[in-house]
């Protein structure tokens, strides 16, 4: 970490409370000490420069997810970087494409309900029981890669391609085409950094439009030709005798599915692997007991720790005062579930990896209420299978010679490792 960066995030914990900045680059990278001053002394906070309302202890970032009567998904303005630019350049890059719709995650109820519907069936637990056999021979290819070299670039080896492989196969693409989804959750992902500048928005404009050009021919042939997947049960489903949905539809659940799905089990899976280096003491109890159960635990932990989807968007419905703060209606507001996930009135020494905690199920790393993720149950599958494989062959991690802590990337809703270098025995 550079000078600059410590100064940062001393600052963050000295100075007046009205002059933090919390979507400072340094800040998003390493909330953590931060996160808990504003626990402590402002669980409601305006950040001075975005306007946003930061919600941060546990109960009432639930209280938040469990009331979208009064804490609405839908956005009146665009919040993301692309909507809300009138760069000219940009709108002529976005005609080439399809207008988008607000289904799921940017939805509220009873709408959100119905489109959860189209694509319940393809999450469901049989649907996904039936998927087990290709995660584990995915996670075991993965590891054919890399064991011979003992040691790789955890992220890009094996956190990566684990979810992206099943993703892409789930939503009726070739291999030969990964390269094209792992560009497209960038132009996705980037856009919702809120760290781009013009000619970033730009390009993540260009990634998504031909993202929705792919994904328009691959809709018309799941259509005339259904197969066992994930695209072929979203784009054929008609619920109650209602039109299956549109094109646009379409796009907007495939495009939430894709970014949910792949960046966010990526950095749990990679950020796993750092928690086993920097506690050895859990480590070792795993390889006592590698049991379902035990890995189960790991992996609960591993999520309550790392929060990847770390905030979320909301929006006050009507004028609201808590904790003393009075938030107008239509303002915006952040759940913050990775905060609630590190809040001591829930977690006790909530910093500290521990698997063995006795309240590790209530971690809310995948939300609460209706929007509950659509994919945790096939993220934990991911992880579970991906952990029990890497168990089994693997051993002894540990940073690689010269490498040092994992950097984190600076996003104002994801929160993930950047790379981790770790060398490794076989087991
Ligand atoms: C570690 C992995 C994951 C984490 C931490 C995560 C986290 C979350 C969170 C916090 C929400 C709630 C958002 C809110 O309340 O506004 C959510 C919703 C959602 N997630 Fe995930 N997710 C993960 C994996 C996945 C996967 C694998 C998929 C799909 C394949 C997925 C698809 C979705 C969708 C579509 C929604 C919106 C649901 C709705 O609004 O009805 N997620 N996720």
């Amino acid at each position: 970490m550079s000078q600059d960066s410590v100064s940062v995030l001393d600052a963050a914990l000295t100075c007046p409370m009205h002059e933090l900045h919390p979507m400072h680059p340094e800040l998003l990278k390493r909330p953590w000490a931060m996160n808990r001053r504003l626990r402590d002394e402002a669980p409601i906070y305006q950040d001075p420069q975005s306007g946003i309302f930061f919600v941060s202890r546990y109960d009432d970032v639930v209280k938040m997810a469990m009331d979208p009567a009064n804490f609405s998904s839908v956005m009146l303005k665009p919040t993301r970087a692309m909507g809300a630019s009138q760069d000219p350049e940009l709108v002529a890059i976005l005609k080439e494409g399809y207008p988008t719709v607000a289904t799921m995650l940017t939805q509220d109820p009873p709408l959100q309900r119905r489109y959860r519907k189209f694509v319940d069936g393809a999450f469901s637990p049989s649907s996904l029981k039936a998927l087990e056999p290709f995660i584990e021979n995915t996670a075991n290819a993965l590891i054919d890669d890399m064991i011979k070299d003992g040691e790789c670039e955890f992220l890009s080896a094996f956190g990566v391609p684990l979810p992206l492989r099943v993703i892409v196969s789930q939503l009726g693409a070739p291999m030969s085409d990964l390269h094209l989804f792992r560009k497209w959750t960038e132009a996705f992902i980037g856009n919702l950094s809120q760290q781009l500048d013009a000619e970033g928005i730009r390009e993540s404009a260009r990634g998504m439009v031909e993202f929705q050009h792919y994904f328009v021919e691959r809709i018309a042939e799941r259509r005339a030709d259904p197969k066992d997947d994930i695209l072929s049960k979203i784009v054929n489903a008609s619920i109650d005798g209602e039109q299956p949905l549109s094109i646009e539809e379409c796009l907007s659940m495939i495009s939430q599915i894709l970014v949910a799905g792949n960046e966010t089990t990526s950095a749990s899976i990679t950020e796993g692997i750092w928690l086993l280096i920097e506690n050895p003491q859990e480590y070792e109890k795993l390889k006592r007991d590698p049991s379902p159960e035990m890995i189960s635990n790991f992996v609960e932990e591993v999520l309550r720790i790392s929060s990847p989807s770390s905030n979320m968007f909301r929006r006050s419905v009507h004028e609201v005062e808590w904790h003393g703060v009075v938030i107008p209606k239509d303002a915006i507001l952040f759940a913050r579930f990775a905060s609630a996930n590190q809040d001591e009135r829930r977690f006790p020494e909530p910093s500290r990896f521990d698997i063995s905690r006795p309240n590790l199920k209530e971690q809310v790393a995948f939300g609460k209420g209706v929007h509950h993720c659509l994919g945790a149950a096939l993220s934990r599958r991911e992880m579970n299978i991906g952990f029990k494989v890497i168990f089994e062959r693997l051993q002894n991690f540990r940073l690689s010679e010269g490498a040092s802590a994992p950097e984190f990337a600076a996003n104002a809703l994801l929160h993930g490792v950047e790379g981790l270098h770790v060398s490794f025995d076989p087991a």
